[in-house]
C-alpha cells in the first residue's frame, strides 16, 4: 500500500506535476491495441506526425475526488468519452470506444491514487486523455496511425483566488467559427485562443467572453467554460449555441437546478444586450467548477453584477455546494453520475 504523496494540497494551482503512471494506446492499421500502463512521460513520434503538421488532436478533461467516505471517484466519465468520440469523428479520427475509455481512466487513476487529494483539501486529481496523429502526414490528410493517451496531475483552483468573484472581457476576436469546431474539443481551438488569452491577463483580466462568431450580439462561452447566468427571480439561464461546447458541468447544473433546487431553468440563446438585466453570472467547468463572474467589460462599459467582488451570488453559491456535494459524497448522486474507481 503506497502512501499520500508529500505535497501543500492547499497551495496547488491549476498546473502540471508528472505523476508515476500514464496509460497509452496505438492506433495502427485500423485497430487499437491493448494499451499499457507506462512510467514513461515522454512521447517520441514522427518529425512529419499529423499533429505536428497539421494540429490532428483533441482531449478530454475530469477528475478524480476524493468523497467524504474516503472513496476515490469520477464524475460522469462516460459523458467524456462520448464527447471525445465526438471530436474524433468530426477530426477523422479514430474512436476509443466508450466503455474501453472509461476503463482507462479507473486503470490510472487506480495507479495515481496517491496523487489524489485527500478530502476535504481543496485539490483534486485532474485527468487529461488526449489524441493525436502520430504518423507521417504531409498532404493535407489525416493520419494513418494515432496514440491515445491519459496522464493525471494534481490540481488546485483554475482562478487564482478560488471562489472569489472575477472580472471577464468581451472579446474581439472569436474563438469559434459558424459550422467550425466549438462544440468539440479539438487543441486547435485553444491554439487560436492563447494571444486573446494573454493579452486578457495583460490588461488585467480573467478570461474572455466570446459572442457568437456570425453576428456578435449573442453570448457563447469563454476560452475555457461555458457561462451561466441568475436572472432577479432565480431563473437559471444558459446559452445555447451550436458553436459552445457542450459543457458536462453545465449539463450537470442544468439539471440541479432544475430536479434538485426546483428552478426554473431556460437553454436559449441569450443577447449580450440581456446581460446587463442578470443578479448572477457564472463560469463552470471541470477545471472552474462555478467560478462567480463579478464583473464584464466592454470596451469602455462595465456590467457590474449585484452579487459584487467579494463573494458568489446566492443562487450560484448553492449550485455549487449541489454540485461538489454530489462529487465529493456529501449529497446523494443521481444514478449514474458517480464513477467508483476504489
Ligand atoms: C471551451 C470550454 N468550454 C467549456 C468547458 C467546460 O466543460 P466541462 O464542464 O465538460 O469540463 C471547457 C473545459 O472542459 C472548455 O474548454
Amino acid at each position: 500500500m503506497g502512501e499520500k504523496k508529500n505535497i501543500d494540497w492547499s497551495s496547488l494551482g491549476f498546473g502540471y506535476m508528472k505523476t508515476d503512471k500514464r496509460f497509452v494506446s496505438n492506433y495502427k492499421d485500423g485497430a487499437w491495441d491493448e494499451g499499457v500502463l507506462t512510467d514513461d512521460a515522454e512521447v517520441r513520434i514522427s518529425e512529419c506526425a499529423g499533429v505536428l503538421q497539421y494540429s490532428q488532436s483533441c482531449f478530454e478533461g475530469l477528475k478524480a475526488y476524493t468523497t467524504q467516505q474516503g472513496q476515490i471517484v469520477c464524475f460522469r466519465p462516460d459523458l467524456n468519452a462520448e464527447r471525445m468520440a465526438d471530436s474524433c469523428r468530426r477530426l477523422e479520427m479514430p474512436v476509443y470506444p466508450v466503455d474501453k475509455w472509461v476503463d482507462a481512466i479507473v486503470q490510472v487513476v487506480r495507479a495515481n491514487k496517491d496523487w489524489v487529494a485527500p478530502y476535504g483539501s481543496g485539490a483534486t486529481l485532474y485527468i487529461r486523455p488526449y489524441m493525436f496523429g502520430s504518423s507521417p502526414v504531409i498532404g493535407v490528410k489525416p493520419a494513418d496511425e494515432y496514440q491515445f493517451r491519459v496522464f493525471t496531475t494534481p490540481v488546485g483552483p483554475y482562478f487564482k483566488g478560488g471562489a472569489k468573484p472575477i472580472t471577464i472581457r468581451v472579446s474581439d476576436y472569436d474563438r469559434a467559427a459558424p459550422h467550425g469546431t466549438g462544440h468539440i474539443k479539438a487543441g486547435l481551438n485553444y491554439a487560436m485562443s492563447l494571444y486573446q488569452i494573454v493579452d486578457a491577463h495583460n490588461e488585467g483580466f480573467n478570461e474572455n467572453l466570446y459572442l457568437d462568431p456570425a453576428t456578435r450580439t449573442k453570448v457563447e462561452e469563454t476560452g475555457g467554460a461555458n457561462v451561466i447566468f441568475v436572472t432577479k427571480d432565480n431563473t437559471l439561464v444558459v446559452p445555447k449555441s451550436p458553436s459552445i461546447l457542450p459543457s458536462i458541468t453545465r449539463r450537470s447544473l442544468v439539471w440541479i437546478a432544475a430536479n434538485i433546487l426546483g428552478m426554473k431553468v431556460e437553454e436559449r440563446e441569450v443577447l449580450f444586450s440581456e446581460v446587463k438585466d442578470f443578479a448572477e453570472c457564472g463560469l463552470c467547468g471541470t477545471a472552474a467548477v462555478i467560478s462567480p463572474v463579478g464583473k464584464i467589460y466592454d470596451h469602455g462599459d462595465e456590467i457590474c453584477f449585484p452579487s459584487g467582488m467579494e463573494k458568489m451570488g446566492p443562487t450560484t453559491q448553492k449550485l455549487y455546494d449541489t454540485l461538489t456535494g454530489i462529487q465529493m459524497g456529501r449529497l446523494e448522486a443521481p444514478e449514474g453520475w458517480i464513477k467508483v474507481i476504489e
